[in-house]
């Protein structure tokens, strides 16, 4: 295997879903049969995937996010090939290391707000659980406040301040202190700061699993009432950060907004290597790591590796030198402000909201037409949340456009596309958009009966 192992996967062609049913997760592999989601796909560049039949996909998903630079870019591979070619120390951990000095540097050169410090971990969920250790180091409280509808990870810590029940259940108890607010809600947020028990208040500038976006105003705000109150702001920017909404950070989208801290990791990793980072003051890391004896009192084994270290150096000056940060503003504009345009004309269509490159689209029982109003009712009586499948099954099966469906029991659609995206790209799936949206005022037609029988498929399970 080591001296072929591109036969050795060769070999092993088309196990994957037997594979995955047999050793990893059997609903997951159930899940992708039933939405005809369960494609082999064989290569990925820039926006696109390919599948086994050499069709096309468009990528609206990125990995989640992972891969807002495209797949496999050239220069961040160019990197890690040169990386790989030295004989270098990595992780000798008594020592500090040039590469994450220089990333530390870069990083915190784009954050600004005088986030000069850095500390790095493996993942999202991990960046934030060092966020709320080291709130809750700096100021000697323990509460923590979070939004409605939030998401910062499924570790428990991060669990703690996840703003959906779905995600809890079953998972016992989980951090004690933590309260949730509405999201945009000032007054319910000074309510529970003046309690003056609050380490954090953690939050996403755009909503992960609703895409809704902090409203104007509202930081500058929620920033004076937490140091009013001796709270730390701490911003998750782990999916709009690093360009995605069209600056380099979702908050630099308002005058005077310095976070205590922002978490970052998904982009970072230029879709290569798990990476994560918390940016905070150099007061607040002084608060965790305050002695000799307590200097690794947080730490991780892996944590600035040297493969990590080369991706986020790479994807960094990668963002920068393509100017994707501003192609990011231009592109996001333009799919918004079409789709809008094109989701007039559908009554189900409630809303569509986002920031640059991260935006969705929601949908609810129409006002008016008897007839679309009942499909509306008769598919929500038999499963809250499958309205979208109408959307995204099409996308893929009729106009290859890989998206998901927000979260667990919404209607919401997001699409995180590449920030490389061309306006080609993006009217790709505008024109596709227009059909699929068309399709659903067809009733009966064959998006409804796809969609109601996935429904009582699910509802049978
Ligand atoms: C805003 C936000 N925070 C935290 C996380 C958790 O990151 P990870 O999945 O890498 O643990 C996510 C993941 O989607 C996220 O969107």
């Amino acid at each position: 295997m080591h001296e072929d192992f591109i036969g050795y996967l060769a070999e092993h062609e088309g196990r994957e879903y037997d594979l995955h049913a047999t050793h990893v997760n059997t609903a997951f592999v159930k899940m992708l049969k039933a939405i005809g989601f369960d494609k082999r796909y064989v290569r990925g560049e820039g926006c696109y995937l390919w599948d086994e039949d050499g069709n096309k996909y468009l990528d609206l998903l990125t990995g989640w996010g992972v891969f807002a630079l495209g797949r496999n870019h050239p220069k961040v591979k160019a990197m890690l090939k040169q990386y790989l070619d030295q004989e270098m120390p990595n992780l000798v951990r008594m020592n500090c290391s040039l590469l994450s000095g220089l990333v530390a540097e870069k990083l915190t050169s784009v954050t600004g707000a005088g986030l000069s410090r850095v500390f790095f971990t493996n993942s999202g969920t991990e960046a934030v659980e060092g966020a709320l250790k080291f709130a809750r180091a700096a100021t000697n409280r323990s509460g923590v406040v979070y939004c409605d509808h939030s998401f910062h990870g499924l570790t428990l810590g991060s669990l703690s301040v996840n703003g959906a029940q779905f995600f809890r259940e079953r998972f016992g108890d989980l951090m004690p202190g933590t309260r949730a607010v509405p999201f945009n809600d000032l007054a319910a947020l000074e309510k529970e700061l003046s309690t003056r028990n609050v380490a954090a208040f953690i939050l996403e500038p755009v909503q992960g699993k609703s895409c809704e976006v902090v409203a104007d105003g509202y930081l500058e705000e929620a920033q004076r009432l937490c140091r009013k109150h001796g709270t730390l702001l701490i911003a998750d920017e782990i999916q709009c950060g690093l360009g995605r909404t069209g600056k380099w950070f979702c908050f630099q989208h308002w005058p005077n907004i310095e976070p205590d801290i922002v978490c970052v990791s998904k982009a970072l990793s230029g879709g290569f290597v798990p990476v994560g980072a918390v940016v905070t003051r150099p007061k607040i890391m002084d608060a965790v790591f305050n002695s000799l004896e307590r200097c690794v009192v947080h730490s991780s084994t892996f944590g600035q590796n040297d493969m990590a270290m080369v991706a986020a150096l790479a994807t960094l000056h990668a963002i920068e030198s393509e100017g994707l940060v501003e192609n990011a503003a231009i592109m996001g504009e333009y799919m918004q402000q079409r789709l809008r345009e094109i989701g007039a004309s559908c009554p189900f269509v409630k809303e569509v909201r986002g920031k640059g490159l991260m935006f969705g689209i929601d949908f609810h029982r129409p006002a008016e037409s008897l007839k679309l109003k009942m499909a509306w009712d008769m598919l929500h009586k038999l499963n809250f949340g499958v309205f979208g499948q109408m959307i995204v099954i099409p996308l893929m099966q009729k106009h290859k456009i890989l998206t998901q469906v927000a979260g667990y029991h919404t209607e919401v659609i997001k699409f995180l596309p590449p920030l490389v995206m061309s306006k080609a790209d993006a009217d790709w799936f505008l024109n596709a958009m227009q059909d699929v949206l068309a399709d659903t005022l067809r009733v009966p037609g064959s998006a409804w009966e796809t969609v109601m029988g996935l429904a009582k498929r699910t509802v049978m399970a």
